[in-house]
């Protein structure tokens, strides 16, 4: 179990570069089950989530090569035959996005058996709303034996309107719409730039797509897809979490390799809170943070709100701000895991159900502290780097599942932070998904 060892105290200066979107790439290799052709993408992110990905599509027949190193971040993906159009629990349990698989395996081999998420770290994590939309357009569903089949011999277009906003369901639902016999209505979608990114690379393989990126998609469903070659987008959740650190440990930090225009709600928070935030290039972000931080409020929201995926780090910042600052969480419920360990290192934090009363600034001390889940851990990342003296943090494989080599990243701009045990080990340490 790798660990990672954090001495506080350094403000980080410099520039530190941003990965592909995990979140992105996670659909983008699923849809490359709706083609026979190969699918390319650029700027894969070398993080857990997508190696467990890559055993998904392998284990249901595909071909898919994984390339890192510096000049690669690449994979190319071939699902000419798709032997076994099943997700299984043992990959399922791990990673809860393998649900993607769920609506381009239906809409290309007319049949799906996925194994039903469960719950993890952060909530219940249902895909009712997935299960509704492709009934709606045809599908005949069976859950048995913790695993859902679904069936249909040609998906139908249809108007759906989600219940509530959802980020894979409006993924899942766009990739079984794609290839569907006429034309598909879609409302309530979510707006996140990761549905933007996946309609970007479903068009270049020849699908038909309206209004990615609003809450309302139409879709013209073709006979075929083919092949495609994509670059995938910057991780706006990293970028944001760069953006914390850099202001927690007041310094001066160039984030590149980011697109500015995806961090509105989290650049505006943290100017709200004294933060200096400049925008010199297209996609850099500059953070500077020498005088007291102010507290401010958050609430998550769908995109373009404050992002759920940044509220752990954000609340790291909050400890440190002059007064009272209310984080309230609106997308999940139970998604407060750092509250305690950031306790343990003395930030003031009283969580009343979804919403914690954060007091600062508090003088955090040095402690062993338990990654839970991969935003919470990001959240410890930050706390630790502002704690006086050395802390231990165990189970750090969460982190391994989003943020690609943060150690290395981190200690470019000057923190003080090791790796104990093998770097990346893709295989090692599975656990619940988040
Ligand atoms: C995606 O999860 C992200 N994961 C999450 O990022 C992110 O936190 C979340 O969207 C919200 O932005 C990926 O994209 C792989 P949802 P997803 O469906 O799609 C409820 C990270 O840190 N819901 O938008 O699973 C659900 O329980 C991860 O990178 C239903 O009730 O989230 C939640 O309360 C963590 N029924 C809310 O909707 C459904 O069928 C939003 O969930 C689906 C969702």
């Amino acid at each position: 179990m790798d660990k990672f060892v954090i001495r506080g105290g350094n403000p980080l200066v410099g520039t530190i570069r941003v990965s592909g979107a995990k979140n992105s790439a996670l659909p983008c290799m699923a849809a490359a089950i709706l083609t026979e052709d190969e699918v390319t993408l650029e700027n894969v992110p070398q993080v857990r989530d997508i190696e467990t990905e890559r055993r998904l599509l392998v284990s249901m027949g595909a071909e898919v090569e994984l390339g890192y190193g510096r000049a690669q971040h690449r994979t190319t993906i071939s699902c000419r035959t798709l032997s076994d159009p099943e997700a299984k629990y043992e990959i399922v349990k791990t990673m809860r996005a393998s649900s993607l698989v769920l609506g381009p395996l239906v809409a290309r081999a007319g049949m799906a058996r996925v194994a039903m998420p469960g719950g993890c770290a952060i909530g219940g994590r249902p895909i009712d709303l997935h299960i509704k939309g492709l009934e709606k357009m045809g599908a005949t569903i069976t859950q048995e034996h913790g695993y859902l089949e679904a069936r249909a011999e040609r998906l139908r277009g249809a108007h759906l309107v989600f219940d509530r906003i959802t980020v894979t369901g409006t993924e899942d639902l766009l990739m079984a719409a794609v290839l569907a016999e006429g034309e598909t209505l879609m409302e309530n979608c979510a707006r996140e730039p990761e549905i933007t990114d996946l309609a970007a690379l479903l068009t270049a393989m020849g699908a038909k797509i309206e209004g990615a990126g609003s809450s309302t998609i139409r879709i013209k469903g073709v006979q075929r897809l083919h092949g495609a070659r994509y670059r995938i987008n910057p991780d706006r959740i990293e970028a944001g979490t760069f953006l914390v650190a850099g202001a927690i440990t007041r310094g001066d930090l160039i984030v590149a390799n980011c697109n500015p225009s995806h961090l509105g709600a989290v650049i505006a928070k943290l100017e709200q809170t004294g933060v200096r935030v400049d925008i010199p290039g297209p996609d850099t972000v500059r953070v500077r943070a020498d005088g007291q931080l102010r507290a401010a409020d958050i609430s998550t929201e769908e995109y373009p709100g404050f992002p759920t995926d940044m509220q752990a780090q954000y609340m790291a910042l909050a400890t440190q701000a002059e007064g009272v600052s209310m984080v309230k969480e609106n997308i999940f419920e139970n998604r407060f895991m750092h509250v305690q360990e950031l306790v343990r290192m003395g930030a003031n934090i009283k969580v009343d159900g979804s919403t914690a009363t954060v007091r600062g600034p508090a003088r955090l001390s040095a402690t062993a502290v338990m990654c839970s889940d991969l935003r919470a851990s990001a959240s410890l990342v930050l706390a630790a780097l502002v704690a006086d003296g050395e802390s231990i943090l165990d189970r750090v494989y969460h982190m391994d599942r989003g943020y690609e080599r943060i150690e290395e990243k981190l200690r470019g701009v000057g923190a003080q932070i090791m790796r104990m045990g093998n770097v990346f080990n893709p295989k090692e340490g599975e656990t619940a998904a988040d």
